[in-house]
């Protein structure tokens, strides 16, 4: 009975094969089969429909939206400045991460580290320039992103909640770049994290030169400075925390709010419309 069933469905294949072809044959039974459609759970024919099921049935095209207003991907319209930011921080967070694998956090080997991409690790000087000019463009891409923002008035109701957003991230952005200052341990990170945490003495309420300070007990040995440094001066605790922040904490926030950031960008109806 089942032999007579397989010899059935083999000459069915055979007819199939003299009608339409065998390309034919191979590729309707392919995109039928139970494996294909597992898959790829749309057909191929391009018309709206696929278009608009083969974005939201993929996990990792699901991100974007499938639709979009006409005038949304245009660069004259949003300048790709949000775009370009957040892909400087996926090249950031990945040429960081190769980085660590040659950096430690400790003031005897810090510099000597930074050296030693120069001189030693292949394609270490591409590395660390990678990452260096990369967060000088971030902070300049994240900047113009905003003026965008504010000149197209994308900033009005309802994306005013995500305006916040971005204040977050353009705060951390910059937090990131000046943690990432003091890592190399050379002159110009050391005597700029120098005079940024000074400045921090001046903070109200936390520092302990700052309005109202004192009312709050506040003294060098205990304010927010402190805090930040792990100690009164910029020595080895300080370069811990830095690294710390840099390499976690900041990441971890950044990512957090950049994933609120994209979802608000949904939620308000997509990108902006023209004034
Ligand atoms: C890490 C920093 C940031 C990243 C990666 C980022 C990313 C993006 C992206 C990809 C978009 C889509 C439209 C576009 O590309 O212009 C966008 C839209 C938006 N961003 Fe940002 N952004 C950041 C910081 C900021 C800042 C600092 C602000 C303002 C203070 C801001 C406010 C907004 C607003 C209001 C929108 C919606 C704009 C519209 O609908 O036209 N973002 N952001």
């Amino acid at each position: 009975m089942g032999n007579k069933k397989e010899k059935g469905s083999i000459l069915k294949i055979l007819r199939l094969i003299r009608e339409h072809g065998v390309v034919n044959v191979v590729k309707d039974m392919t995109l039928n089969s139970q494996v294909w459609r597992s898959f790829f759970r749309h057909g191929l024919e391009d018309t709206p429909k696929t278009r608009m099921e083969t974005i939201i049935n993929n996990s990792f095209l699901h991100l974007h939206p499938a639709k979009v207003k006409r005038h949304a991907p245009l660069f004259r319209f949003t300048w790709c400045m949000g775009g370009i930011t957040f892909f400087l921080f996926l090249v950031l967070t990945i040429t960081g991460v190769f980085l660590m694998f040659y950096y430690h956090p400790n003031v005897r080997d810090a510099y000597w580290d930074m050296k030693g991409l120069e001189y030693h690790v292949p394609f270490g000087t591409l590395l660390r320039n990678l990452h260096r000019w990369g967060a000088h463009l971030m902070v300049i891409a994240v900047w113009f992103h905003m003026f965008r923002v504010f000149m197209t008035g994308s900033y009005k109701p309802p994306r005013e909640f995500n305006w916040v957003i971005g204040v977050v991230l353009l705060v951390m952005t910059l937090l990131l770049s000046f943690t990432g200052y003091l890592l190399p341990w050379d002159q110009l990170g050391f005597w700029a994290v120098t005079v940024g945490t000074n400045m921090a003495r001046a903070t109200p309420l936390l520092g302990h030169e700052g309005p109202f300070g004192n009312l709050l007990g506040m003294t060098a040995y205990n304010d927010i400075r402190f805090a930040l440094l792990g100690g009164s001066l910029v020595g080895g605790n300080a370069l811990l925390r830095a690294y710390i922040w840099h390499c976690i904490g900041l990441p971890m926030i950044v990512s957090t709010f950049l994933i609120v950031h994209f979802w608000r960008i949904r939620k308000d109806g997509g990108i902006s419309g023209k004034l």
